[in-house]
C-alpha cells in the first residue's frame, strides 16, 4: 500500500535549480537563433492576432469575464469575476450558474449543429464509430440516466477506469450533466494505485470495461477494478462494466452492472443539472515529491471558459472546417482539457484513437491524419522522437498535406525534435505551438500564438494574453534576460487548481509557501535575450517518462514495500526517448543480497516487476542497480545528484557534503564490476 503510506506532506520545496544538463543547455538555447514567423496567408486568417495581449493587459479580470461570457452558455449569468480575497484560494465567476455538459453538447444541437461530427473513434483494431452531437447528447444523456439510477447524485464522485474509447468521453460527460465530479484513473495504473485513488476521493461508482486493446491484444481492466474494490472500498456501491474485448470477467451480482443493460435502455432525455461555477467538476490525480499522489481538483466555470479560450487560440480552431486530433489518453489531464472539455465546448470535430502508434505498424498516426484529414494535431515530444528513430520514410509515406497547425506537451521539446516535426510533419509550413502546463493549471498557459508568435525552436516563449508568468531567484525577484531560475505564475488564472481534495493545507505549502503570493510551478527555466521562456524540467523530485509524471518518492516507497529491498533511490536519468527515464539504486537486504550476487537479473526482473505491480507499468525503472550504500549528507538526505551522474554514466560532481565521502567511490567500484 504505497500510495496510503502517509508520508510526511512536507513542504514540496525544490533544491537550488540542480540540473547540470539544463545548464550544459542554456549555452545551446541561449544561441538559438532560427525564427519561424507565421506565413501572412495563416496570420490574416488566425483567430488570435497581436490585439488579444493588449486586450489583456489593459484589464486582465475583465478580458477573462469577457471570454467567460463569449466562450460558454451560462444558464445564470455571473455579476462577480474574480474572488481572491481567500488567497490562495480563487473563485472565479462564482455567483454564476451553468453545466458543462450542456455547453460541451447540448447547446451545439440546439443551435442547428447537432449532425456536425464530434467524435470519429478509431479503435486499435481498425473498427470505427462515427459520433455525430446529436449522437453525443443522446448517448450522454442515457448514462447520466443510468448512473443517476445507480444513485449517483450531485456531488457524489465517480472513478473511470477506461480505454480510450467513446464511452470514456460519454462517461465523463454524464458526470458533468449530473454534477457528479470524475476521478478518471489512466488505464495503465495498477489496482494499487486505482484503490488508494477509489479510497481518497471516496467514490460511489466505478465506470470500467472488460478490457482495452493494447498492441493487438486484449487488455483486461476489470480483474483491477475487481482487486482493488476487493481490498476494501466502503463506499462503492456500483461498478459499471462497457463490454469492449469479450473477454471473460468475473462478475459480482448486485454490485457489478453492464453498460449495455443498464445505459442502452435508459431514456435518452436528461436535464443537465445547474451548478455554481465553483462547483467542483473533476478530480485528477498527480505525482507530488512524497508518496501520495495529490487529487488535484478543479471547478466548472472557470476551467471551461480557460480550455475553450485557449483551444480556440492557441490552435487557431475553425470549428466548421478543422478536424482536430490530440494525442492524450484521457486519463492524463491533456485528455481532459484538450479531449473532452476544450474541443467539445468549442464545437469541435475531432478523432479519438484507442492504441498505439506502431499497431499494426509504424504508419498507423499517419494513416490516421490522412485518412480523416487531420487538420490540428497536438502530441508529446516522445513520441516525436520515437518517430524519428522510425525514419522519416514512414511519414513520407502517407498524405499528410491536411495539417496546418502542430502543438506539443508534456516536457520539453529538444530543437532538433522540433525542428523534425516541423520540416517532416509540418512540410515546412505548419506553425509549431509548444505549450506549457500542467494537472495543476488546468489549461495552456505559456505558448505561442499560432499566427502571431515568431516561433524559436525548443522554446515556450511567452504567457499567453491573459496569463502572468515569470522566473525568478531564490529571493522570488524576476531574473534579468539571459539568466535562469524558476518558473512561477504571478496573476491568478480562471482554470487554475482549486486545491488538492481533502488537504487544502497540503495545497498551500505545496505551490504557495516557496514563494510568498507566486503560484511556485515546480519547473526550472530561463529567459533568454528577448525575454522568451525557455523551459528546462523540473526542479523537484517529479521526474518526467514519455511525458508521463512519476514521482521519485513514490518509486522509492514501492521499491521498499518489497522483503528483499532495504533501502532504495530513484532518479530520472535523461533518456535519448523518453526524455527521461527511471533509474533505482537499490540497497538489498542481507539474505536477498546473497542470492543477488548470484542471480542479479532475478533480481532486477523481480523488482521491476514488483514496481509496475505497485503502480503501473509506467513506473518501471528502466534498471535497477545494486549497491552496498547510498550517498547521504549529514541530516540524511539522500543526494539525488550525484546518482544522477552515475546514472548518467557521467563524472560524479561534488560530493563534499556526503556524510561520508567514501561512499561515492563504493558505489562506482561496484558498478564497475560485472554483476
Ligand atoms: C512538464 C501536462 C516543457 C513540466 C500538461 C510540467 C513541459 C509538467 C511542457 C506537468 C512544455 C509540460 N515544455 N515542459 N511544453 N508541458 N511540461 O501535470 O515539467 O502531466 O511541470 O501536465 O510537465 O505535467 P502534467
Amino acid at each position: 500500500m504505497t500510495e496510503q503510506s502517509d508520508a510526511p506532506t512536507t513542504p514540496e520545496t525544490p533544491e537550488a535549480p540542480h540540473d547540470p544538463q539544463a545548464t550544459q543547455g542554456l549555452e545551446n538555447l541561449l544561441t538559438e537563433d532560427r525564427r519561424f514567423p507565421p506565413s501572412s496567408e495563416f496570420a490574416a486568417q488566425a483567430n488570435a492576432g497581436a490585439d488579444l495581449y493588449a486586450w489583456a493587459n489593459a484589464d486582465r479580470p475583465g478580458f477573462w469575464a469577457d471570454q467567460a461570457r463569449d466562450l460558454l452558455t451560462w444558464s445564470t449569468p455571473f455579476t462577480q469575476t474574480l474572488d481572491w480575497s481567500d488567497a490562495p484560494f480563487a473563485r472565479w465567476f462564482a455567483d454564476g450558474r451553468l453545466n458543462a455538459a450542456y455547453n460541451a453538447v447540448d447547446r451545439h444541437v440546439e443551435a442547428g449543429r447537432g449532425d456536425r461530427v464530434a467524435l470519429h473513434f478509431e479503435g486499435e483494431g481498425g473498427d470505427t464509430r462515427t459520433l455525430t452531437y446529436a449522437d453525443l447528447q443522446r448517448e450522454v444523456s442515457k448514462a447520466a440516466n443510468a448512473m443517476a439510477a445507480l444513485g449517483v447524485g450531485t456531488g457524489d464522485r465517480v472513478a473511470i477506469y477506461l480505454p480510450l474509447i467513446p464511452e470514456a468521453v460519454v462517461t465523463m460527460l454524464a458526470c458533468a450533466r449530473l454534477g457528479a465530479p470524475h476521478s478518471v484513473v489512466f488505464g495503465g495504473f495498477s489496482a494499487e494505485a486505482l484503490s488508494s485513488r477509489i479510497l481518497d476521493a471516496e467514490a460511489t461508482l466505478v465506470v470500467t470495461a472488460d478490457g482495452g486493446f493494447r498492441r493487438g491484444n486484449p487488455s483486461a481492466l476489470k480483474p483491477a477494478v475487481d482487486e482493488a474494490l476487493a481490498k476494501g472500498a466502503p463506499s462503492v456501491r456500483h461498478v459499471l462494466v462497457v463490454r469492449r474485448t469479450g473477454q471473460p470477467v468475473e462478475w459480482t451480482p448486485g454490485r457489478d452492472v453492464w453498460w449495455h443493460e443498464a445505459v442502452d435502455v435508459a431514456s435518452p432525455q436528461h436535464e443537465p443539472v445547474e451548478v455554481d461555477a465553483e462547483h467542483p467538476l473533476f478530480i485528477l490525480y498527480t505525482s507530488g515529491t512524497t508518496g501520495k499522489p495529490k487529487g488535484i481538483f478543479h471547478t466548472t466555470g472557470g476551467y471551461l471558459t480557460q480550455a475553450a479560450y485557449t483551444h480556440l487560440n492557441v490552435f487557431d480552431l475553425k470549428p466548421e472546417t478543422d478536424v482536430y486530433w490530440c494525442t492524450a489518453d484521457v486519463g492524463w489531464i491533456t485528455g481532459h482539457t484538450y479531449v473532452v472539455y476544450g474541443p467539445l465546448v468549442n464545437g469541435a470535430t475531432q478523432v479519438i484513437y484507442e492504441g498505439t502508434p506502431d499497431t499494426p505498424h509504424r504508419g498507423r498516426w499517419w494513416e490516421i491524419v490522412q485518412k480523416y484529414g487531420v487538420t490540428i494535431l497536438y502530441t508529446a515530444p516522445t513520441a516525436i522522437r520515437t518517430c524519428m528513430k522510425w525514419g522519416e520514410d514512414i511519414p513520407a509515406g502517407f498524405d499528410l498535406s491536411s495539417l496546418r497547425v502542430l502543438g506539443s506537451v508534456g516536457e520539453p521539446i529538444n530543437p532538433e525534435a522540433w525542428m523534425w516535426y516541423r520540416r517532416v510533419i509540418g512540410a515546412d509550413r505548419t506553425p509549431i505551438v509548444d505549450t506549457w502546463w500542467q494537472t495543476e493549471t488546468g489549461a495552456i498557459m505559456i505558448s505561442p500564438l499560432p499566427g502571431v508568435t515568431a516561433t524559436k525552436p525548443g522554446s515556450a516563449q511567452v504567457a499567453l494574453p491573459g496569463i502572468a508568468a515569470d522566473v525568478v531567484d531564490d529571493d522570488a525577484k524576476p531574473v534579468p534576460n539571459g539568466a535562469g531560475g524558476y518558473l512561477v505564475v504571478t496573476e491568478p488564472w480562471p482554470s487554475m487548481l482549486r486545491g488538492i481534495w481533502g488537504d487544502p493545507e497540503r495545497y498551500r505549502d505545496t505551490y504557495w509557501s516557496r514563494f510568498r503570493d507566486l503560484y511556485f510551478a515546480g519547473d526550472g527555466a530561463k529567459k533568454d535575450a528577448d525575454g522568451d521562456i525557455w523551459l528546462l524540467g523540473r526542479v523537484d523530485d517529479v521526474m518526467n517518462v514519455s511525458g508521463h509524471r512519476l514521482s521519485t518518492t513514490e518509486i522509492e516507497s514501492a521499491l521498499v514495500a518489497h522483503p528483499w529491498v532495504a533501502e532504495a533511490a530513484v532518479v530520472g536519468a535523461t533518456d535519448e526517448t523518453t526524455g527521461q527515464a527511471v533509474v533505482a539504486f537499490v540497497i538489498l537486504r542481507g539474505d536477498a543480497a546473497e542470492a543477488a550476487s548470484s542471480d542479479a537479473a532475478t533480481v532486477q526482473e523481480t523488482l521491476r516487476t514488483h514496481v509496475a505491480k505497485e503502480i503501473g507499468p509506467i513506473a518501471k525503472p528502466r534498471q535497477i542497480l545494486v549497491v552496498p550504500e547510498l550517498p547521504k549528507t549529514r541530516s540524511g538526505k539522500i543526494m539525488r545528484r550525484l546518482l544522477r551522474d552515475v546514472a548518467e554514466h557521467r563524472q560524479v560532481g561534488d560530493a563534499t557534503t556526503l556524510a561520508d565521502s567514501s561512499v561515492m567511490d563504493l558505489i562506482s567500484a561496484g558498478l564497475a564490476r560485472p554483476a
